[in-house]
C-alpha cells in the first residue's frame, strides 16, 4: 500500500512539472537577461586622422601679427555690402579678415549660403567661433586660422573685405585667379588701379557715418595694364 501511495505521488509530482502552471513560475523566476554592457569606444583610424589633422592645422596657422586691427563694420553697413553682392543660397562667401564673424554670420542667417571666415589673430578665431556657434549658423559657416594672402580664392563667388587700400592692392593677383561673375565688395576702402562697377554711400545709423561701399566683378582688370598686342 505504501509502495502504491509512493507512486501515485511520483505520477502527480511528475504531471505538476510539466503543467502550464509549472512553465509560467519557471519562466517568472528565470534570471532577467543582462543589461548590454556599454562597449568602449574603439579608436578608429579616422578619429586619430581627425587629431592628427587638427594638429596639423594648428602647426600650419600664422604666428604672424595682423596687417590691420580688427574694427568691426556696423551691422547695417554689413547688410548694404550683402545687398549690393546680392547674395543667393548657392553662393560660397568668404571674408577676408573675418574679426568677429559677423559678416559670415549674417550671409548665413539671412541668405542661408555657405561661408567662411579667415583670420590671421587667434582672439578673432575665437570670438568668430563663438559668434557662429551662438547664432546656429555651424552646418554653413567655416572659420580659419589664415593668413589671407596665401589663400586660393577661386571656390568663391562671393568676396567681402575691409581691410586697408594697400592690402586690397596686395590681394590684386589672388583676384585675378577668380572665377568669372564672382562679386567683390569692399567697405570704405577702394583697390587703387581697379575701377568698381559701383560706388555707394551709405550712412550708417549705428555708427552715423558716411560710409563707402565698393563693388567689382571677376574678373577684375587693372587700368593701365597694356593689352597683350599679338604679334605674328
Ligand atoms: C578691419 S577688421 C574687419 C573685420 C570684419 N571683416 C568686419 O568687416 O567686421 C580686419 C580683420 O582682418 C584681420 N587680418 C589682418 N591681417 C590679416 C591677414 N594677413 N590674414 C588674415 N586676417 C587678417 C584682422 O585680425 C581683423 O580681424
Amino acid at each position: 500500500m505504501r509502495r502504491l501511495s509512493g507512486l501515485l505521488l511520483a505520477i502527480l509530482l511528475a504531471a505538476f512539472c510539466v503543467s502550464p502552471v509549472m512553465v509560467a513560475v519557471s519562466q517568472e523566476t528565470e534570471a532577467p537577461p543582462k543589461p548590454a554592457t556599454k562597449k568602449a569606444k574603439v579608436k578608429t583610424p579616422a578619429d586619430a586622422a581627425g587629431k592628427d589633422s587638427k594638429e596639423a592645422e594648428k602647426a600650419a596657422a600664422p604666428t604672424r601679427k595682423p596687417d590691420v586691427v580688427f574694427v568691426p563694420t556696423p551691422q547695417d553697413v554689413v547688410d548694404k555690402m550683402l545687398e549690393m553682392v546680392a547674395v543667393q543660397k548657392t553662393d560660397l562667401l568668404y571674408d577676408l579678415g573675418c574679426g568677429d564673424g559677423r559678416i559670415v554670420v549674417t550671409a548665413a542667417k539671412k541668405y542661408g549660403c555657405k561661408a567662411i571666415g579667415f583670420d590671421i589673430d587667434p582672439k578673432r578665431i575665437e570670438e568668430s567661433k563663438q559668434n557662429v556657434e551662438k547664432n546656429e549658423v555651424g552646418k554653413l559657416v567655416k572659420i580659419e586660422h589664415k593668413d589671407i594672402f596665401t589663400l586660393d580664392l577661386s571656390k568663391a563667388n562671393v568676396i567681402t573685405l575691409y581691410l586697408l587700400p594697400s592690402l586690397n592692392v596686395k590681394l590684386i593677383p589672388q583676384l585675378q585667379k577668380l572665377k568669372p561673375g564672382t562679386r567683390i565688395v569692399s567697405h570704405d576702402f577702394d583697390m587703387e588701379g581697379v575701377e568698381p562697377e559701383q560706388e555707394v554711400k551709405f550712412t550708417s545709423k549705428v555708427d552715423s557715418r558716411q560710409h563707402t561701399i565698393y563693388l567689382w566683378k571677376a574678373p577684375i582688370k587693372k587700368e593701365g595694364a597694356k593689352a597683350k598686342v599679338e604679334k605674328d
